[in-house]
């Protein structure tokens, strides 16, 4: 018995020297983790299990029968985040550059596979040379399965993807497909075909970190979610990330820990909007101070600005904001916003989290360029996405409400739970200058005095419609309340909707605006 004991702690050492010293000092040089290091960050102190230590590839071709390596470059099992489970696989790429073979993706598909059945999360560390070249087709099957299980899993269990190396050519489309894509500057690279292939097809000259790096995909592309300066920083975000998700689908979110006072008022709410109604102001400055601790875990913070989107906690209720941001483009909705605002809105009905949204947009932004792009189908996602959300939504006007984007933004009559609107609200068709434009042009251009004219029925229309009184009188806002109360208000919205039942027809699946 010893003996053989002895023989398996020796396999065991060797399963985890990966692709050997020298490969490993070269990762280390680039600045890089191992896939093990990377997992020892990631995971509660000693909860890592492996899975697979010992599956080799089956490969003889290009003299691969001669290379083996134990695990076969991929890292996979479950450990703890928190004391939460979750699945992980790591890819090492000191092992044949992380390629993916067939018995790579085997490893991939048990953990998702156990994933799925055990409902909990799977979180995927990509550093890898894409589809093992020497295995050829029977790589992209491997790919192909994982796509499968990643689609199939998708609003059942959390799927986070992080990138941390290369991750080219169809192996982007498993981290595409899943909740979160999390980049680290410098070293992440994601496309479909690289630098070279672009020269040669399009004859552009493009450096792989404009190409695809995490500044690329978390700014222009919109691919990614979070980018971070170090590969410590991006582990220690996912960590973070599991204080607002569940477990899947039929799990509640995790509360919150923090003291703050459930019904702390906030004087500075008065001051936020400016009394000039053309003035931006920065829906941060609201968000921080209704939620608990001020804190919100934003998502793609630096693509389409103009509209927020972030997990919080709200007298411990785990929530995802939605706000329109009037400091960038006036908070108006655009074709990256409605995109961004839409898949948010999707995960948080996926998983149970209660939908707030804070409101100040003064319609869709007009344009040919806009237009040309699809504005209408992608703004079309956004309402959908609102429209089919079954989990609490609650939502606070804060300034303007406008035209199609007042129905948009989760108003009462697309099951809206909870609408409130502070007295600064104007909800209305469209803004005043707008409107008095359009009903009264002829009048003014005749008038005597044109600009007084103008003047008098844009007080007469801010006076009748810039409000949320007319709203109110109809019941599309169930109260118009005093802005330092929104935080308790809130809360007791979020307490009562606790129990809430809603259900869409039953279905194969809707037919969002794609
Ligand atoms: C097999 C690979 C490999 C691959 C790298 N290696 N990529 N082995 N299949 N796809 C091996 C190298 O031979 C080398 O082995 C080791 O990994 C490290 O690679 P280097 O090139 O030395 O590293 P580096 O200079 O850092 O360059 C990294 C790289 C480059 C940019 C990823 O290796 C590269 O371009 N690889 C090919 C990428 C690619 O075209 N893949 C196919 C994409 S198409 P040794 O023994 O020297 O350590 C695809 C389709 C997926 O993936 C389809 C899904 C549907």
């Amino acid at each position: 018995m010893r003996e053989k004991l002895e023989i398996l702690e020796r396999r065991r050492a060797e399963s985890e020297l990966g692709g050997g010293a020298a490969r490993l000092k070269a990762q280390h040089d680039k600045g890089k983790l191992s896939a093990r290091e990377r997992l020892d960050v990631l995971l509660d102190d000693g909860s890592f299990v492996e899975l697979d230590r010992f599956v080799v590839h089956r490969s003889s071709d290009f003299g691969l029968d001669q290379q083996k390596f134990y695990g076969d470059g991929v890292v996979t099992g479950y450990g703890r985040i928190e004391g939460r489970l979750v699945y992980v696989f790591s890819q090492d790429f000191t092992v044949f550059g992380g390629s993916l073979s067939e018995a790579f993706a085997e490893k991939i598909c048990k953990v998702m596979d156990l994933a799925v059945r055990n409902g909990a999360p799977v979180i995927g560390l990509n550093d890898s040379g894409g589809a093992r070249i020497q295995e050829g087709v029977v790589s992209l099957g491997g790919y192909a399965e994982i796509f499968l299980r990643n689609t199939l899993a998708s609003g059942v269990v959390p799927q986070i993807s992080a990138i941390l190396g290369p991750c080219a050519g169809g192996a982007v489309y498993s981290p595409a497909i899943t909740d979160f894509v999390y980049m680290v500057r410098g070293s992440s690279y994601m496309f479909v075909t690289g630098p070279n292939v672009v020269k040669t097809v399009t004859h552009e000259d493009v450096s792989m970190d404009e190409l695809g790096g995490a500044d690329t995909h978390g700014g222009t592309s919109g691919v990614s979610h979070f980018t971070y300066d170090s590969e410590l920083a991006c582990l220690q975000a996912i960590r973070e990330l599991f204080r607002f998700i569940p477990q899947n689908n039929v799990d509640d979110p995790p509360r919150g820990m923090g003291t703050d006072p459930r019904d702390r008022r906030d004087d500075g709410l008065l001051d936020v909007v400016p009394d000039n109604p053309n003035k931006p102001y920065d829906m941060h400055d609201v968000i921080r101070r209704v939620v608990d601790d001020g804190e919100m875990y934003e998502v793609q913070k630096d693509f389409a600005a103009n509209i927020l989107c972030g997990f919080a906690h709200l007298g411990g209720h785990s929530v995802g904001i939605v706000a329109n941001q009037p400091a960038v483009l006036a908070g108006v909705l655009d074709i990256n916003s409605s995109m961004k605002a839409a898949r948010f809105i999707r995960f948080c009905d996926a998983f149970n989290i209660p939908i707030v949204t804070f409101e100040d947009v003064p319609g869709f932004l007009p344009g040919v360029g806009q237009e040309h792009g699809g504005i209408i189908k992608h703004g079309a996602k956004l309402l959908f996405a609102y429209c089919e959300a079954t989990v609490p939504k609650l939502t606070v006007i804060t300034r303007k409400a406008y035209g199609g984007a007042y129905d948009v933004m989760s108003s009462k009559h697309i099951r809206g739970d909870f609408n409130v609107a502070w007295p600064t609200a104007e909800i209305a068709v469209m803004g005043p200058k707008g409107a008095v434009e359009i009903l009264f042009r002829k009048e003014i251009t005749e008038s005597a005095d044109p600009k007084a004219a103008m003047d008098e029925r844009v007080a007469e229309y801010t006076n009748k419609f810039a409000n949320p009184y007319v709203a109110a009188a109809r019941g599309y806002v169930d109260d118009i309340i005093d802005p330092r109360e929104t935080r308790p208000r809130l809360i007791d919205a979020l307490d009562t909707l606790r129990t809430k039942r809603d259900r869409n027809p039953p279905k194969k699946h809707g037919n969002i605006p794609l």
